[in-house]
This record gives structure tokens, C-alpha cells and sequence, in this order.
């Protein structure tokens, strides 16, 4: 690998040419230039020139001759005086084969061979191919000469791993181009593949790479000429934990937010997410977290297992990260790197799905930044611009048809650390504002240490109803309304142990009670799950679907038990047989006898038709349905 300007470097792309201009104010990681003798853009990139360094850095704001740039490395020995070079380039990743497996800074620095290089300490001013230029690839063709594309058609695809990579038109060009040349074989991503005209005769020699600035959204242009399509998602995205995956759903290419008091286990489960969702591909954005924590999600994605290839989750796998020691800019670019390589891979067809760990960190990142431009701030100093930075982040995801009819999808997950737990701050607030699906932490649940620690009462999902078709139609017709009684039930639970903190047990009826326990058994057995069990860590849905009737079996049913001790007693003793079904492998002999011990345990207790008829009995709920889930044909999923 060489440590040099990669050669995709706008400095040697842009005909503009390099532009100079004065450095007149140094403020940590702010530089202002004097721009009047000079064109600038917003979110250009420059590089500030002290001795043989060049810190790369970013135009935020233009006003009064003066451009305001944010430098992503350590400013020290900058001083007034000290030249910026203009790049002509908006800050910008490269995209091309080579980037799975990844680890990258926010500025797409490959952090790897970075650090095999120079050591744990990065120098400064140090920049190294975002993708290995000496790799060659098999491009195979898919076009020929002749043939008329828009932007995002597909040239030709190369193997990347267990993925087909696509190379496209890029995704810039306005109008239909034409193809003149066609390249094959075994190349670099520098070697020409194909050659275009654009209807004005201009020409344009592509190759497998193409830059894409990280600020704006890769199909932008391709919806607006409407070759590309936005479709409302109404599928689930398998996460296979149980509770988000059948009580508060997230839709893939949808959006989730995670927000949780400190340790309540946001990146426990959000690595849960990661390792089991049924997506192709995953971005990791870790931005800002502890430099431990960043090491050790490192160090450890290479050697879990994939449970979807067999591979090494890895390959499948690109992670961005940055510590909360690197400069607070890069911090803040980190997630539009991260989200910008998930459309890329959208674009081809693949299920990605983007976690970002935390985003409060990301924010943080904007507060200080606009703290040091001085701009008018809004609550709690935070940009008066964040509700709609969160907005148009969070936008980004989603299900996108191409121009050649695949559908990919970005489905985007981020994590909320409101400090001391407050779901009332701004970050928390404007993210609730955006996403369809909140799985919010508490702190109680995970001192229980009830895992994962979303708390039911307060988490909402949008895409239950939205996506009720899917449910009808694959797993059962009355879906939706099933999981909105166990709902009901679970705030009926709580109603009732509220009522019992005032009253004591006696002081509810025996109907109550029931009705409690009934609830605190559909916490325990199928809303907490073991991460560290190696069969309950992970549900697919189809189980999760007979799990949930069989759940729903036992809290219908009435039950002939009229004393609070003997309910204590059937619950705990159904509590401990459903752990153990949960913990045996589907199928298992083992599964077979705990699915019997509870079937026979239930129907001990429970109060036959033509009692309740009779009307001998007088606790526990309605409907009485005795026809379970397992004697129904089972669905596959
Ligand atoms: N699903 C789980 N199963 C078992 N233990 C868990 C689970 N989730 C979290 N824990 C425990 O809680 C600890 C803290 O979890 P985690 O680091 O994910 O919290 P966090 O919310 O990301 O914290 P921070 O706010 O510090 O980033 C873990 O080290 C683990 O011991
Ligand atoms: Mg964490």
C-alpha cells in the first residue's frame, strides 16, 4: 500500500485547478481564509499547507470575503498568514470494488493500513488509497457499444467476495449517455472500463471508481429525473430479537432509533443487530464511542461468524469509526461517509443496513463546531439546524428502485445517549421526530437486568400497521391485533402492579392478579432474551411466530386457580419450562419435552369449555381458544 495523494484525489481530477487563499483566524479546529480574491464553495475541501503537510479540511461558511473551514486534524502550528489550497472537490468518498471489509476513519482513511504503517499514532496529513489501486478485479461487461444508459445503469460487474459488484454509470450524469467503448478483463480500479458520450459530444473514460460527495444523497438526482424510484417500505427487516421483530417492528429500508441511559445496553444490541439481521450488507458508523470500545468492535467483527455465509461477519462488513480523541470534525463527517457507502451499495440491489453508535456523539460534534462559528444557538446550544440535520440524516435510508429495476434498500438504526438518561433533550426529541420505530432503553429494566432493556410501555413502532399486509399474508390474518393485545396486556400489567405498589396484593382482585402474572410471564419468556445463549440469541421469525401463538395460548385461557400463591407458583413453573424451549435448538428432543411439560402444566390448570360455560368460573380473561399454534400446520418464513 503507498502512503500518497491517491491518485482519485480531487487535486489531480478537477481541471479547475488549485486555488490559494489566506489564512486570517486560527481557532482550534476552525480556520478562517480570506476569500476576495478567490471563488469558494460550501462543504469544498481544502488543504491547509504547513511545511510538507496538507490538513485536509472543509468549507462550512461563506460570508463577508471570509470562508470559514473546518480542519479535520490537529491544527497546531497553524498560523495566520499560512496558505489554504481549494480543491474544487466537495468532500467526497470513493466508491468502487474493494470497500467491504473495511475499517475507515470518517474520512474514508483506511485505518487498518494506516496503523501498519505508522504505528497507533496517526501523523498528520497522512492520506492513503481509500480502496487498494494495485488490486485488479474481473470486470466483466454488461453493455456493449452503442447501447443508450442513464446514470446508475448498470457497465458491468466484478466479484466482490460473495457479492456481485456493479459498476454504473456515474450517478452525476445528467442525461442519457451513449457507450462508444467497452473494456473485459482482469483491471485496477484505474483502468478504463467503458467510454461515454453525453448528448453535447463530450466524452468521458470511466473507470470501476467513481467519487461521490457525502453531504448529498447519492440518488438525488436520479429521483428527481425520475429514472429512480422511492417505494414505501412494507416489508419487516428480521432482526431475530423478539421483541423488535414481533412487538415493535422495524420495516426494512426504514428507520430506528435506539435511545438509552449510559449502559443500558445500546451497543450490546445494536452488535445484535448487526450480526443477525437479515440484510446483505452492514455499515457500522461508531462515532464517537470510547477508543476501547471502537478496538474491541474491531478486533472482534473479523472473527464472529458470519450466520448468514458461514464466512467471517467481516466480509460483509464495512465499519467507520472514529473516537471521541480524533478531532471532533471527522467525528462529524463520520456518518455521511458511512450512509453515502450504504446508498452505494443500495444502488446495486443490496439490503444494507446502517447503525450508527451514537448519533448524540455525532451531534455533540455539530454543537461545538457551530459553537466556535458563533452561531445563534438553540436549545441547549445545539445548532438551531439540528432538528433538520437529524431530519435529512434519518432521510437517507430507504427502499429505492433503480433505473434498472433492482430494489435496494438502507434501513438505519442509531443509537441516542441522552445524558442522564432524559428522553426530554434536544437530540432525543428531534430524532423521535423522524423515525418510524422507537425502541427506547431503561435503565430499570437493564439494572433487572431484563435483556435487551427496550422498555415495551414506552416504545412504539409505526410499521406495525403500515406493514399489516406482510403480516396477513405470511405469517397470520389477525397479526397485527394479536401483537396489539399483548400490548394491551402489557400495560395492563403494569396498571395493575402500579395499583399493587398502593394496595397490596389484596387490595386487586384475583382476576387482576392473573391478569398480572400473565403479563410478567410474556416479559419473561419472550420479550427479554438471552444475547449470551447461543440458540436464544438469535430467533428466526418463523419460530418467533410459534412461539408468540404459544404465548398467546397460555395468556387467553382462563385459568381455575383461585388462590395468589398457587398463580405465583403455575407462573414461575411455566416461566422456567419456556426458558428452557427457548434455550433448545428447534426441532430438538429436548424441545419436544419442554414444549409437552408446558402443554401439559397449561391444560392442568386451565378451565375446560363446558365449565366455563356453566359459568363455575370466575378468573382470568375471556376467550378461550383450545385449538394451540402447534396444531396448526406451521408457516415457513
Ligand atoms: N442483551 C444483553 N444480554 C446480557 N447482557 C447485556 C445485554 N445488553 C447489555 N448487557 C450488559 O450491559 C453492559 C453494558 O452494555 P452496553 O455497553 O451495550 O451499554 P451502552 O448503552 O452502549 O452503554 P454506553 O452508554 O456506555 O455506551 C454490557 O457490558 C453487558 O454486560
Ligand atoms: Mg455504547
Amino acid at each position: 500500500m503507498t502512503t500518497k495523494t491517491s491518485s482519485l484525489d480531487p487535486d489531480d481530477a478537477s481541471g479547475d485547478g488549485c486555488r490559494r487563499a489566506p489564512i486570517v483566524a486560527v481557532q482550534e479546529s476552525l480556520v478562517s481564509i480570506d476569500v476576495s480574491d478567490t471563488r469558494v464553495m460550501k462543504n469544498e475541501v481544502g488543504h491547509v499547507l504547513l511545511g510538507e503537510q496538507r490538513l485536509k479540511s472543509e468549507v462550512l461558511r461563506v460570508q463577508n470575503q471570509v470562508a470559514d473551514l473546518q480542519v479535520f486534524e490537529d491544527t497546531s502550528g497553524v498560523k495566520v498568514g499560512d496558505e489554504v489550497e481549494l480543491t474544487g472537490e466537495m468532500l467526497s468518498v470513493t466508491l468502487a470494488p474493494g470497500l467491504l471489509g473495511k475499517v475507515y476513519d470518517g474520512l474514508q482513511n483506511p485505518l487498518a493500513s494506516l496503523a501498519e504503517e505508522h504505528g497507533f499514532l496517526l501523523p498528520r496529513g497522512i492520506v492513503v488509497d481509500a480502496v487498494d489501486a494495485e488490486r485488479r478485479w474481473d470486470f466483466t461487461p454488461a453493455v456493449t457499444k452503442g447501447e443508450t444508459l442513464q446514470a446508475g445503469q448498470v457497465l458491468g460487474t466484478t466479484p466482490e467476495g460473495i457479492f456481485e459488484h456493479k459498476i454504473m454509470v456515474p450517478f452525476d450524469e445528467r442525461a442519457a449517455v451513449e457507450v462508444t467503448w467497452v473494456n473485459r478483463g482482469n483491471l485496477t480500479i484505474h483502468d478504463p472500463v467503458a467510454r461515454i458520450v453525453r448528448p453535447s459530444g463530450e466524452e468521458r473514460t470511466l473507470t470501476m471508481a467513481q467519487r461521490w460527495p457525502v453531504r448529498r444523497p447519492l440518488p438525488e438526482s436520479m429521483l428527481r429525473r425520475r429514472i429512480a424510484e422511492r417505494v414505501y417500505p412494507t416489508e419487516p427487516l428480521t432482526t431475530t430479537q423478539r421483541i423488535i421483530d414481533t412487538i415493535i417492528p422495524i420495516a426494512r429500508g426504514g428507520t430506528a432509533c435506539i435511545p438509552g441511559p449510559f449502559g443500558s445496553g445500546k451497543t450490546v444490541l445494536q452488535s445484535l443487530i448487526a450480526r443477525h439481521s437479515a440484510v446483505d450488507i452492514v455499515i457500522i458508523i461508531a462515532c464517537g464511542e470510547r477508543a476501547g470500545e471502537v478496538v474491541e468492535t474491531i478486533t472482534e467483527y473479523p472473527e464472529t461468524m458470519d450466520p448468514r455465509t458461514g464466512g467471517s461477519l467481516m466480509d460483509r462488513t464495512i465499519i467507520i469509526c472514529n473516537t471521541s480523541s480524533m478531532p471532533v470534525a471527522a467525528r462529524e463527517s463520520s456518518i455521511y461517509t458511512g450512509i453515502t457507502l450504504g446508498e452505494y451499495y443500495r444502488q446495486m440491489g443490496y439490503n444494507v443496513l446502517c447503525i450508527a453508535d451514537s448519533t448524540s456523539r455525532w451531534a455533540q460534534a455539530m454543537r461545538e463546531t457551530s459553537g466556535r462559528m458563533e452561531e445563534i444557538p438553540g436549545e441547549e446550544a445545539f445548532p438551531a439546524y439540528l432538528d433538520s440535520s437529524i431530519k435529512s440524516l434519518y432521510e437517507r435510508a430507504g427502499l429505492i428502485r433503480g433505473p434498472d429495476g433492482q430494489m435496494g434498500s438502507v434501513t438505519f438504526i442509531g443509537t441516542v445517549s441522552p445524558a442522564g438518561g432524559n428522553f426530554e433533550e434536544p437530540v432525543t426529541q428531534a430524532t423521535l421526530a423522524t423515525v418510524k420505530t422507537f425502541l427506547g432503553l431503561s435503565a430499570d429494566r437493564a439494572y433487572k437486568r431484563f435483556y435487551p432493556a427496550i422498555d415495551p410501555l414506552i416504545s412504539w413502532s409505526r410499521y406495525l400497521d403500515q406493514m399489516s399486509e406482510w403480516y396477513a399474508k405470511n405469517l397470520s390474518p389477525t397479526w397485527v391485533e394479536d401483537v396489539k393485545a399483548a400490548h394491551e396486556l402489557l400495560h395492563r400489567g403494569d396498571d395493575i402492579y402500579q395499583m399493587m405498589q398502593v394496595t397490596g396484593e389484596e387490595g386487586i382482585t384475583m382476576g387482576d392478579f392473573l391478569a398480572w402474572q400473565k403479563s410478567v410471564f410474556l416479559d419473561m419468556v419472550f420479550l427479554q432474551q438471552d444475547a449470551y445463549d447461543p440458540v436464544d440469541a438469535s430467533m428466526p421469525l418463523g419460530r418467533q411466530q410459534r412461539s408468540f401463538e404459544l404465548v398467546k395460548e397460555v395468556v387467553e385461557a382462563d385459568y381455575a386457580i383461585d388462590d395468589r400463591d398457587g398463580a405465583r407458583d403455575f407462573f414461575t413453573r411455566l416461566i422456567s419450562l419456556y426458558r428452557n424451549l427457548n434455550y433448545s435448538p428447534d426441532d430438538s428432543a429436548e424441545y419436544a419435552r419442554y414444549l409437552r411439560e408446558i402443554r401439559a402444566l397449561v391444560d392442568s390448570k386451565r378451565v375446560k369449555v363446558a365449565d366455563a360455560e356453566e359459568g363455575r368460573s370466575d378468573v382470568g380473561r375471556v376467550d378461550n381458544r383450545h385449538k394451540g399454534p402447534m396444531d396448526r400446520p406451521r408457516k415457513s418464513t
